[in-house]
């Protein structure tokens, strides 16, 4: 017995430790939010969230209210989800939520890459300069001329150009996007390496292709990855692509490239002298490519079937699509020059702005997560108030809370072109709930300081390519009855989601 206690001590205590660990014994206190752990020891609620994200924040927010915490994977988090008190989220400082410690874990899992300094802040700084405002001349004129490379390459060829292609709808806008957007970024293969002009723009189309093919079985591990549950066959693969991009991306290959974006050269040399090693730049090369293309074509496809599906808007985009143009003095014809499409021209449209922002409300929904730094309280605008304690994480769901809401957007799965629109045409900021203005109506970008800074760009490249979708080409369903397909719901979370189905359609030159 004397040898006997001491151990059954120490497994009692290793018992307790480990249950106390799993977050068994964690109790709601007063003035914390709803508590839900959940059947399962340490893993909480995960397996359902992960299956179907909206219907689980539905079923909390019915069971709970509208502020709650359930544990996930360990964690636990709390969900604000009345988006009248969303600015309590958005700009509560640093010191209590933090977005880098919550990003830094995920970005080292996800692509392999130790932030070590402010990441963020030179972000800031890049993005700002050459993503927004004047600097999105010199992107908007890169990815037109790419696009139209990659779109118009064969005009004047031999082929019959009346004859009408097959294609899925979401692989070809995502792979023409995708493509036009790496290159306009990372630059061009230069002519001199290539013999000439036209061997240095196939080049580009061949190399944008094939690097497109890999990002998308990346693309397609990218949940699992995320949530790190990915078998270790899939791992392998998974680990394989992560080298093939890092090699694609190296910072020395990247350098001998023609037109290199602003955005990417300045965080290149910042990171050099910040003194951080090549091999990790390539890393942050591959995060910047993943961050800046894995929406855009996505959100294109739907941008492009919610017109198909629906004339009057496909009717009033195009007419205003072919007044910018007539404005601007231009013309297509047939053997004539392509069309000198500019960001002042992509200025000049606020209906097709609509549809941008409406497609987005329906089909853009992150979660936008932050680690709570201390014991904090949340404070709601009808003067609610919440302990939220250290160590936990906070997050939102904009998708659910605002973007669906039909109070703020009456009949909100419907897609209306026009739902951005005053009657007199100017952009609609105004939407109400309970009688309150909602600052935050729409968040397809996230908010505060963890916003996309890639919003203006990404805006104007869905632009410009339906721009030129329109303007060079006929295309239509090739079932015009077809239903639009289901989002797979294993993306919810990360950004702009993806359709479990393609669907066929077909496209030809106009002229
Ligand atoms: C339709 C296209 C896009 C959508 C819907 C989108 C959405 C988002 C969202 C929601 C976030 C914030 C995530 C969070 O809070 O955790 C984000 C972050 C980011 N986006 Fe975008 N984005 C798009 C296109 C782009 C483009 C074209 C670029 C660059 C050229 C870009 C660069 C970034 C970067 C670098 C971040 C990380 C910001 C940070 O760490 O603070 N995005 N994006």
């Amino acid at each position: 017995m004397g040898v006997l206690l001491p151990i059954l001590l120490a497994l009692l205590a290793a018992l307790i430790g480990g249950l106390y660990l799993l977050g068994v014994f964690r109790q709601r206190r007063p003035g914390e939010p709803p508590l839900d752990k959940g059947r399962i020891p340490w893993l909480g609620h995960v397996l359902e969230f992960r299956r179907d994200t909206l219907k689980f924040l539905e079923r909390m927010k019915q069971q709970h209210g509208d502020v709650f915490t359930v544990q996930l994977g360990g964690f636990y988090f709390t969900f604000l989800q009345d988006p009248l008190s969303f600015g309590t989220f958005t700009k509560e400082s640093r010191e209590k939520l933090d977005f880098n410690k919550f990003a830094r874990h995920l970005v080292r899992q996800v692509f392999g890459y130790v932030s070590t300094g402010d990441d963020h802040h030179m972000l800031q700084i890049s993005s700002n300069k050459h993503l927004k405002g004047d600097g999105l001349e010199a992107m908007t004129q890169a990815m037109t001329s790419n696009l139209q490379n990659l779109m118009l390459h064969n005009i004047g060829s031999a082929a019959d150009q009346r004859t009408w292609v097959e294609d899925g709808l979401f692989m070809y806008c995502y792979n023409i996007v995708f493509r036009a957007g790496y290159l306009a970024l990372y630059g061009n293969v230069p002519p001199r390496s290539a013999g000439g002009e036209e061997n240095a723009k196939a080049e580009d189309r061949a190399e944008s292709d094939a690097l497109f093919s890999e990002f998308r079985k990346y693309d397609q591990l990218f949940p699992s990855l995320a949530y790190g549950v990915l078998p270790p066959r899939q791992k392998m693969e998974a680990d394989r692509l992560k080298s093939f991009f890092w090699d694609s991306l190296a910072v020395h290959k990247v350098r001998n490239r023609d037109n290199i974006g602003g955005w990417v050269f300045d965080l290149q040399r910042a990171l050099t002298e910040k003194g951080v090693e090549d091999s990790m730049i390539d890393r942050y090369m591959f995060l910047l490519l993943w961050a800046s293309q894995g929406n855009t074509g996505p959100s294109a496809f739907w941008l492009l079937l919610f017109l198909m599906k629906h004339p009057d808007a496909m009717t009033a985009v195009r007419e205003e699509v072919e007044k910018v143009l007539k404005e601007s003095g231009q013309e297509i014809r047939r053997g004539g020059p392509l069309i000198d499409l500019t960001r002042e021209m992509l200025m000049k449209t606020p209906i097709l702005d609509s549809a941008v922002e409406e497609t987005l409300r329906l089909t853009a929904a992150p979660l936008l997560t932050r680690a709570v730094m201390q014991d904090m309280t949340l404070k709601l605008v009808d003067g609610r108030e919440y302990l939220i304690r250290k160590g936990d994480r906070m997050s939102v769901f904009p998708y659910s809370a605002v973007q669906l809401d039909p109070e703020i957007h009456p009949d909100p799965h419907s897609f209306k072109y026009d739902r951005f629109l005053n009657p007199d045409g100017t952009k609609k900021t105004d939407f109400y709930k309970g009688g309150k203005k909602v600052k935050y109506y729409n968040m397809p970008w996230g908010a505060g300081v963890s916003m996309c800074p890639g919003r203006f760009f990404a805006t104007n490249e869905l632009k410009q390519f339906v721009y030129l979708m329109l303007a060079y080409f006929e295309f239509e369903l090739k079932n015009p009855e077809e239903k639009i397909p289901q989002i797979d719901f294993k993306r919810w979370g990360f950004g702009t989601m993806q359709p479990v189905t393609d669907v066929q359609f077909r496209y030809r030159l106009k002229y």
